[in-house]
C-alpha cells in the first residue's frame, strides 16, 4: 500500500469487518477444518485406540497409560456422543480437538498417544473409515433400490409400453425389461462400490508423516484391528493417496447420472401427455397457484442433485491435480466435498427406492402409445425375410411404403387391409396380421437379453439369485 497512512488505519479496516482481531483470526478462519471434520469423531477415537493397544503390546507405551487413553477415549466418545463436548475451533480439528480434551482428562499419559504418529496417517486413516462405511451404506441401499425394481419387472414382466430411440417411438418392449435395464445400471453401480471397498481395503495408520517411524510398531496389528485386509506398503503415498475418496466420487457421479436418467423417465412418465406413471402423493407436490397439478418435485431433486455430485468429484480432482508428494493442506478440502456428495446420494437413492415402489403404473397408457407410431414395422420386415424369403434391405423398403400408405390413410399398419398390403408387395398373406400386434412383437424376441417375457423372467429370476 502506497498511502503511508495505510499503517493508522484499525485492524478492522485493514482486514474487513469480519475478521475483528486481524491476521490470526483469518489464519484460524482458512485454517480450520472442525467445522467439518468433526463427522470423523468415532472414526478418529476407534483409530486412536487401535494405535495406543499396538503401542502397549509393542512395549512402546506401558500398559496403565493404554488403559488410561482408552478409558479417556471412550469418554469422549460419550461426551461427544452425548453432545456434552465442547468443540473448538482455535484447536483446528477433530485430532486436536479429542487429543487436547484427553490431556484435560487423564493428564500426561495423554501426551503419549501421538507417538509414532503423525496427524498426516491419522487423517489418511479417519477419512479411509468413513469413506468405507458410507460405501457399505451404499451398497446396502442400491440392494433396496435393486429390490424395487425386480419387484416391479415382476409384475409388470408382460405390460406392453413402447420402446424409445431418439425418445421416438423404436419397438414395443416390456416395463418389466425397461425396468431391468434399471437392474443392470444399478447393478454395475454395486460392483463399482464393492470393487472400491476392496481397492481401498489397506490401513494408513504408521506411515506417520511421510517418512514412516523408528519405533518398533506393528501395522499388521493395527490393520487387523481396524478391519483392513492389511497395511499400505508405501508410507509417501499413504499420506498423500486420496483415490479412495476420489473413487467414492467418481462412482457415485456414475451412480447419479443413472438417478438422474430414471429421474427424467419420470418426469416425461408422468406428463398428463405421457401419462405412463402416476407418482404417490407422497413423492409429489401440488402447486400453489395451480390446483390441477401434481409435480414431480422428488424426481427433478434427484436429477438436480447429480450436479453437486459431479461438481464434487471434479472439485476433488482438481484439488489433487497439482499436489507434490506428500502431503499438503490442500488435502483437507477433500472431506466436505465427500460428505455433501454421500448425503445427497443417500438421499436420492432413497427417495428413487421409494418413488419405485410406489408409483401406479398406467399399463392402459402404455399399452396405447406402444402401439402407436408403427412400432411394429421392424415385425412387418422381419416377416417379409422369414416368410417371403426377402433380403432385409428390400423387406425395409416394402415396409417403408407400407408405413407411408398406413400415415396417408391415418391409421396404424396392423388396420390396413390385406389388399393394401399386397398392392406394396404381392407375397404377403393374412398371416402377417399375427406379428403386427405388440403382443406378438414382444413375445417374437426371444433373443437372449431380449424383451418377451420369458426372457425378461429368466433375467429377473438371474438377478433375484444375486440380490
Ligand atoms: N485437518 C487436517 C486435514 O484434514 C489434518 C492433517 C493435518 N496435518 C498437517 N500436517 N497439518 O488434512
Amino acid at each position: 500500500m502506497a498511502d503511508g497512512n495505510s499503517e493508522t488505519k484499525s485492524s478492522n479496516q485493514m482486514w474487513g469487518g469480519r475478521f475483528a482481531s486481524g491476521p490470526d483470526a483469518i489464519m484460524e478462519e482458512i485454517n480450520a477444518s472442525i467445522g467439518f471434520d468433526k463427522k470423523l469423531y468415532a472414526q478418529d477415537i476407534r483409530g486412536s485406540i487401535a494405535h495406543a493397544t499396538m503401542l502397549a503390546h509393542q512395549g512402546i507405551i506401558s500398559s496403565e497409560d493404554k488403559d488410561k487413553i482408552v478409558h479417556g477415549l471412550n469418554t469422549i466418545l460419550s461426551e461427544i456422543e452425548s453432545g456434552q463436548f465442547e468443540f473448538s475451533r482455535r484447536l483446528e480439528d477433530i485430532h486436536m480437538n479429542i487429543e487436547a480434551r484427553l490431556a484435560t482428562l487423564i493428564g500426561p499419559a495423554a501426551g503419549r498417544l501421538h507417538t509414532a504418529r503423525s496427524r498426516n496417517d491419522q487423517v489418511a486413516l479417519d477419512f479411509r473409515l468413513w469413506v468405507k462405511e458410507e460405501l457399505q451404506r451404499t451398497e446396502k441401499a442400491l440392494t433396496a433400490l435393486i429390490a424395487a425394481f425386480l419387484d416391479r419387472a415382476e409384475e409388470h414382466a408382460d405390460t406392453v409400453m413402447p420402446g424409445f430411440t431418439h425418445l421416438q417411438t423404436a419397438q414395443p418392449v416390456t416395463f418389466g425389461h425397461h425396468c431391468m435395464a434399471y437392474v443392470e445400471m444399478f447393478g454395475r453401480d454395486r460392483s463399482r462400490v464393492r470393487h472400491a471397498i476392496e481397492h481401498m481395503d489397506e490401513s494408513p495408520i504408521g506411515a506417520a508423516a511421510l517418512a514412516g517411524t523408528g519405533f518398533p510398531i506393528d501395522r499388521h496389528m493395527t490393520a487387523k484391528a481396524l478391519g483392513f485386509a492389511g497395511p499400505t506398503r508405501n508410507s509417501i503415498d499413504t499420506v498423500s493417496d486420496r483415490d479412495f475418496a476420489l473413487e467414492f466420487l467418481s462412482m457415485a457421479s456414475i451412480t447419479a447420472t443413472h438417478l438422474s436418467r430414471l429421474a427424467e423417465e419420470i418426469v416425461i412418465w408422468s406428463t398428463p401427455q405421457f401419462g405412463f406413471i402416476r407418482l404417490s402423493d407422497a413423492f409429489s407436490t401440488g402447486s400453489s397457484i395451480m390446483p390441477q397439478k401434481k409435480n414431480p418435485d422428488a424426481a427433478e431433486l434427484v436429477r438436480a442433485k447429480t450436479g453437486r455430485i459431479n461438481g464434487s468429484l471434479i472439485a476433488l480432482l482438481t484439488v489433487m491435480k497439482g499436489l507434490p508428494l506428500a502431503y499438503s493442506k490442500d488435502m483437507q478440502e477433500d472431506k466436505e466435498q465427500v460428505f455433501d456428495a454421500a448425503e445427497s446420494l443417500e438421499l436420492a437413492i432413497a427417495a428413487m427406492t421409494g418413488m419405485v415402489r410406489d408409483m401406479t403404473v398406467r399399463t392402459d397408457r402404455m399399452k396405447a402409445a406402444a402401439g402407436s407410431g408403427y412400432s411394429t414395422a421392424t415385425d412387418l420386415a422381419d416377416w417379409l425375410v422369414r416368410e417371403a424369403g426377402l433380403p432385409f434391405r428390400d423387406a425395409h423398403h416394402v415396409t417403408g411404403r407400407a408405413v407411408a400408405l398406413a400415415e396417408q390413410k391415418t391409421c396404424d399398419l396392423a388396420d390396413l387391409s390385406l389388399a393394401d398390403l399386397q398392392s406394396i408387395h404381392a407375397d404377403i398373406t393374412d398371416k402377417v396380421f399375427d406379428v403386427l400386434t405388440v403382443e406378438a412383437s414382444v413375445a417374437s424376441r426371444t433373443s437372449f437379453g431380449g424383451t418377451a417375457p420369458n426372457e425378461v423372467r429368466k433375467q429377473i429370476a438371474w438377478w433375484r439369485a444375486r440380490n
